[in-house]
């Protein structure tokens, strides 16, 4: 079923709580892939109801960023819903979620702003503004859904680290469930912007799994220096890559790893034709 309306999905949710049924959702910006349906099967097996929202949240896009060509593909994203049995997508418009003016409304809007620490680095650097705009969407969905559980991909490791702490810290009703990376055969991370590449960038953007596939032998080889680690990625780059960073954090808690450990997490990010694309792998095991 496809609702657009808050009060309308409010209604169905009231009735399933009702009835003492498990709801999990899975927030999406839409353009689903296969990485999207591991989470909607990962929430189809825990829970007895399962949202998907799509939803191409304005607030989290910066001014000169791709907001106005992401692709909506709201029709094959409801078929491909329905063939793996969800039970609702949600697709509001942006004035349905912030009123009038839509898009940096000048409405009055509350937004949740994680703590610096945690934005102040990897893609909050260059995207600024955009986890308070996605702390802001995925409370509003929470409040709006009120699952028992929530799907968020390691894909967005920063993503899911950040949305966990804004859990923890406003004491949200909900178990944030951690899915790991689908990629393709290939080794490409999927995500909804690989659609923007040509085929010959798609061969291009192979480099940041082999960068990362390469960085965690090297670990499993005993190297454990940071810098040492962030110098093999060179042989995998060309001018056909802008490389934004290549950084090492504590996989739970985003603190930087000078000396690598199985806790660590390796996080790129990286320009292919103009499209960014971002990657990351654990040391450890997953
Ligand atoms: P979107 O990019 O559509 O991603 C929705 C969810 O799918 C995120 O949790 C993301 O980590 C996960 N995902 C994307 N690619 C994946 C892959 N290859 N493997 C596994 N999971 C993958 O992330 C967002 O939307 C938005 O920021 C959102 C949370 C919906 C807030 O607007």
């Amino acid at each position: 079923m496809l609702l657009n309306k808050i009060e309308e999905i409010k209604k169905n949710i009231k009735v399933w709580k009702k009835e003492g049924l498990t709801i999990g959702l899975v927030p999406t910006m839409g353009a689903l892939h296969a990485g999207h349906l591991s989470l909607i099967k990962k929430a189809k097996e825990t829970c007895d109801r399962v949202v998907v929202s799509v939803f191409v949240n304005p607030i989290q896009f910066g001014p000169a960023e791709d907001y106005d060509k992401y692709p909506r593909t709201l029709e094959a994203d409801e078929k491909l819903c329905k063939e793996n049995g969800v039970d609702i997508v949600f697709a509001p418009a942006p004035k349905e979620m912030y009123g009038d003016g839509g898009r940096l409304s000048n409405d009055i809007l509350t937004y949740v702003c994680p703590p610096f620490f945690y934005v102040n680095k990897l893609c909050g650097k260059t995207r600024v503004g955009h986890f308070d705009g996605v702390c802001t969407v995925v409370l509003k969905l929470l409040n709006i859904v009120q699952p028992d559980y929530a799907f968020f991909g390691q894909k967005d490791a920063q993503q899911v680290i950040i949305v966990k702490k804004m859990v923890k810290d406003l004491n949200v009703p909900v178990k944030i469930i951690q899915c790991p990376i689908i990629r393709e055969e290939s080794g490409l991370a999927l995500s909804s912007r690989n659609k923007y590449l040509t085929e010959e960038g798609k061969k291009d953007a192979l480099a940041l799994g082999k960068i990362l596939n390469n960085i965690k032998a090297c670990y499993k080889k005993g190297i454990t220096d940071s810098v040492a680690l962030r110098e093999t990625a060179y042989a995998y780059l060309s001018e056909k890559h802008d490389l934004e960073y290549l950084e090492f954090v504590d996989r739970d808690t985003l603190e930087d790893r000078t000396i690598a450990d199985n806790n660590t997490v390796v996080l790129i990010a990286c320009r292919v034709e103009n499209v960014r694309l971002i990657d990351n792998i654990y040391l450890g095991e997953n």
